[in-house]
């Protein structure tokens, strides 16, 4: 696919895992500062970069069946226009799907959860949970939820190892965010994060 290229993730980084652990806390502040694309393809790489040979990803996968899907809302992001894109963690790069600012139609579809209109980025975590089923029938159903748990935390702790904050958004009306984020098909949405520098009143 051509689409964005994402700059290469890095691999090692300054802050000590127990650290992030130690820092991490939900984020409803944001700066209006942009997030660099550095920063967005270190978040996406985090959530589900591939890692390994038979390309396994940062978050692990029941039977490898990788059913999660990841979007990203573009709001302030340094090197990319305003928009939805589609990630795709085997070329490293992102698809465009909607040319157009989402996230004020992503506050009302959170039952007015302000904070999101101000976060630069916006990531969502979508599941094709069919993958997982075709394995594993019914269970397939928790484990596609514990692995976009795992996902949510990759990204939210490189986020503090990055010195951004995030929070994890869980409430919000499915139907309403499938539209918003003009995702067709078998794709189910179940969380979103969004993400940003602290703002002034969050020691920023
Ligand atoms: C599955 C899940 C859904 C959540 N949904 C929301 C949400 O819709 N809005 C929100 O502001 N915070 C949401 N949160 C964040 C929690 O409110 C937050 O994690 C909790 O208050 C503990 O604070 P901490 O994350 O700073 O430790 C959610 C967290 C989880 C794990």
């Amino acid at each position: 696919m051509r689409g964005i290229a994402l700059p290469l993730p890095s691999t090692s980084g300054e802050v000590s895992l127990e650290e992030t652990l130690e820092k991490r806390r939900s984020l409803r502040s944001f700066s209006p500062d942009p997030l660099s694309l550095e920063e967005v393809s270190q978040l996406l790489w985090a959530a589900q970069g591939i890692t390994g040979q038979a390309k396994e990803r940062t978050a692990p996968s029941a039977g490898a069946t990788f059913p999660i899907e990841l979007y990203v809302a573009a709001g302030a992001v340094e090197g990319l226009p305003v928009g939805v894109f589609r990630y795709h963690p085997v070329v490293h790069r992102l698809e465009a799907v909607a040319a157009t600012d989402v996230r004020p139609d992503l506050v009302r579809a959170t039952g007015k959860q302000d904070f999101i209109g101000l976060a630069p980025l916006v990531m969502a975590v979508a599941a094709v949970r069919a993958r997982t089923r075709k394995e594993y029938g019914e269970r397939a159903v928790r484990y596609v939820d514990m692995e976009a748990g795992a996902v949510l935390q990759n990204a939210s702790l490189q986020g503090v190892a990055l010195g951004l904050g995030s929070v994890v958004v869980g409430a919000f009306k499915d139907e309403e965010v499938k539209q918003i984020l003009g995702i067709e098909g078998q794709e189910r949405f179940l969380a979103m994060l969004a993400v940003g520098r602290p703002g002034r009143q969050e020691g920023g």
